[in-house]
């Protein structure tokens, strides 16, 4: 295994380590592909433009433009700024695997921050107990607002995870990746100071729980958007997989060709391309219809999914 530099990069400490790159995933190369079905779009907030009170606050790109990068030879396609009490969460998630070789090909581009930097006295204070009372610390506005000041630039993108955001998502992750610039604010203990709502782009949830912090939810986001970037990884994986097209992926075989008894689908072994492209779109539809079909409600059908649906609905209410 092949050992390259990687450079991370803290707000308290700049330190080249050395990683270990393994050889076994696939190259990417060409750009990754958009396909069409763009129900459920995110949208940022109405912050665009006049900053509306918020002094500083970045004019945000409209989807799909990379304004800071066009016409520039800076080869990195992404750069994200994280914010946060826990760095070293951060640290071993995006060092290894796929992420890992996405940043050592120069695709993105990672700073993990600790949000101490910006803390209050000499203890680098950045919470204190609610106004009101009640459990727990609240993360004061301060420290945040003087973080997002300082990295917050033409085209940043700033996102505040919060179980009240709206719901991170694939057709999320696309707009994300679509951006040059992402400040991702991670608070802990009670969350932050509500005031600091204003000061972001976009509240993300990544689902119905409550994590300690919002650590893990920018790993979440950041693995899920850098592997969209061009060329991070085969762009048929993408443009290929559960919720790219709307729908959930078809099911996967590999080798052995009987499994316990169970058989690989005759399709997939006799040679059609044509006919495993269309098992494959059918059995996409039948794991939609059967564990989401939230998903085809509204969802545009070409003819023939249309008709390959007629199909798999007659096949399960008979005489419907
Ligand atoms: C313990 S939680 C605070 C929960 C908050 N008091 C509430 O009831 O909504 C601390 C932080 O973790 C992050 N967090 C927790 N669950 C999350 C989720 N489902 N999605 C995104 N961020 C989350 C948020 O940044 C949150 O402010």
């Amino acid at each position: 295994m092949p050992s390259v530099a990687v450079r991370w990069v803290t707000s308290t400490c700049r330190r080249d380590e050395t990683l270990s790159a393994s050889s076994t995933h696939r190259t990417g190369g060409s750009s990754s592909t958009r396909r069409g079905w763009t129900s459920g779009r995110p949208r940022l907030r109405g912050r665009l433009g006049s900053d509306g009170g918020h002094a500083g606050r970045a004019t945000v790109p409209a989807l799909g433009h990379r304004p800071s990068r066009a016409g520039t030879a800076d080869p990195v396609a992404l750069e994200i700024d994280v914010l946060t009490l826990f760095p070293d969460m951060l640290d071993g998630p995006l060092s290894g695997s796929i992420p890992g070789r996405i940043r050592e090909q120069g695709l993105a581009e990672i700073r993990v921050h600790d949000l101490r930097r910006w803390g209050l006295g000499k203890h680098r204070s950045v919470d204190d107990t609610p106004y009101g009372g009640g459990a727990g610390m609240v993360m004061r506005p301060e420290p945040v607002a003087a973080a997002l000041d300082e990295l917050r630039r033409p085209g940043s993108t700033t996102v505040l995870f919060d179980p009240a955001g709206e719901r991170f998502s694939q057709a999320w992750a696309h707009d994300l990746a679509a951006r040059s610039h992402l400040i991702l604010v991670c608070p802990r203990y009670e969350g932050v100071d509500d005031r600091i709502r204003a000061l972001v782009d976009v509240e993300l949830s990544i689902g119905d729980y409550v994590l300690t912090g919002g650590e893990l939810p920018a790993l979440v986001v950041i693995d899920t958007v850098i592997r969209l970037l061009p060329g991070a990884i085969d762009a048929a994986s993408t443009a290929e997989e559960s919720f790219a097209d709307g729908l959930l992926e078809y099911p996967q075989y590999t080798r052995p060709a009987t499994f316990r008894g169970s058989k690989v689908p005759a399709t997939l072994t006799g040679g059609d391309h044509g006919a495993v492209r269309r098992w494959r779109l059918r059995e996409a539809l039948r794991r939609t219809l059967e564990r989401r079909p939230d998903l085809l409600a509204g969802r545009p059908l070409t003819g023939e999914e249309s008709a390959l649906l007629e199909e798999l609905r007659s096949e399960t209410e008979p005489g419907s």
